[in-house]
C-alpha cells in the first residue's frame, strides 16, 4: 500500500491480526457471559467475531452460530480455536464486510460485541440491519467500548465510540415491536487485556 493511501477494512483487519499470533484474550466476552447465560439456545449471529471466542463459547452452550468477519485472518484463527473446542461442526464461518454483504436467515440472538473499527464503517446502518435479522421472541445484544483506553495509539482514538443512549437511539427500534431490556455503562470487575474499564450495553427483546 502506497504512503496515504487509506486500507481497505480487510487490509487494515488482515495487517492489524497478523501483527500479532493472538490479539485478543481467547475468552468469551464478560458482557455476553453476563447476557446470554440465561438464553435458550438457538440460532445465534456473532457479527465482527474476530479471533472466535464468543461464538465458540456459544456454541459450547448449544447454539448453532454464524460468525462473520470482515478479516479472512482473523477467520483462519476462529476456525482453528472452535476446531480444537471440539465445537466446528455448530459454527457456520462466514467473510463479510457488514457495510456490503449480511448472512441470510433470522436468529434468536443476534450480537455484536466491540463492533468498532475504524475507518468509515457504517456501524448504525449496520446495527440497524442486524435488528432485522433477530426473529420474533430474540434477542439484540450490542455491547461497545464506554470510551478510549489510555494506552491505545492516537489513530485509535478516530474511532467513535458512542453512549448506550445514543446506540438505542440510532436503532430507531419501534416500542410497538421491541423491548429495551437494557441502555446502560457497565462498569468491570476488572480491566480487559486492551486497558478498557467500561462498556456500553444495549439489549433489546423482539416482541
Ligand atoms: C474490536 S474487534 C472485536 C472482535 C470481537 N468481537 C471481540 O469482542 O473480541 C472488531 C472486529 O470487527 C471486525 N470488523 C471490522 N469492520 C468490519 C466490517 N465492515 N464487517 C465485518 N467485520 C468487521 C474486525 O475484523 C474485528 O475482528
Amino acid at each position: 500500500m502506497s504512503e496515504g493511501t487509506e486500507a481497505t477494512g480487510q487490509e487494515y483487519w488482515d495487517t492489524r491480526y497478523r501483527e500479532s499470533e493472538r490479539i485478543w484474550s481467547g475468552e468469551p466476552n464478560a458482557a455476553l457471559v453476563a447476557e446470554a447465560a440465561d438464553l435458550a439456545p438457538g440460532r445465534a449471529l456473532d457479527l465482527g467475531c474476530g479471533e472466535g471466542a464468543d461464538a465458540v463459547w456459544l456454541a459450547r452452550r448449544g447454539w448453532r452460530v454464524t460468525a462473520v468477519d470482515i478479516s479472512a485472518v482473523a477467520l483462519e484463527r476462529a476456525a482453528e480455536h472452535a476446531a480444537e473446542a471440539g465445537v466446528a461442526d455448530r459454527i457456520d464461518f462466514q467473510r463479510h464486510d457488514l457495510a456490503q454483504s449480511f448472512p441470510e436467515g433470522g436468529f434468536a440472538l443476534v450480537a455484536a460485541l466491540f463492533l468498532h473499527s475504524r475507518g468509515d464503517m457504517p456501524r448504525e446502518r449496520i446495527l440497524r440491519t442486524a435488528a432485522a435479522h433477530v426473529v420474533s421472541g430474540g434477542t439484540l445484544l450490542i455491547v461497545g467500548h464506554a470510551g478510549h483506553a489510555t494506552w491505545e495509539h492516537d489513530h485509535d482514538q478516530d474511532v467513535r465510540l458512542p453512549e448506550a443512549a445514543e446506540v438505542l437511539e440510532s436503532l430507531q427500534a419501534d416500542p410497538g415491536e421491541w423491548e429495551v431490556l437494557l441502555s446502560q455503562e457497565r462498569r468491570r470487575d476488572h480491566a480487559s487485556p486492551g486497558g478498557h474499564h467500561a462498556d456500553t450495553i444495549v439489549k433489546l427483546r423482539r416482541r
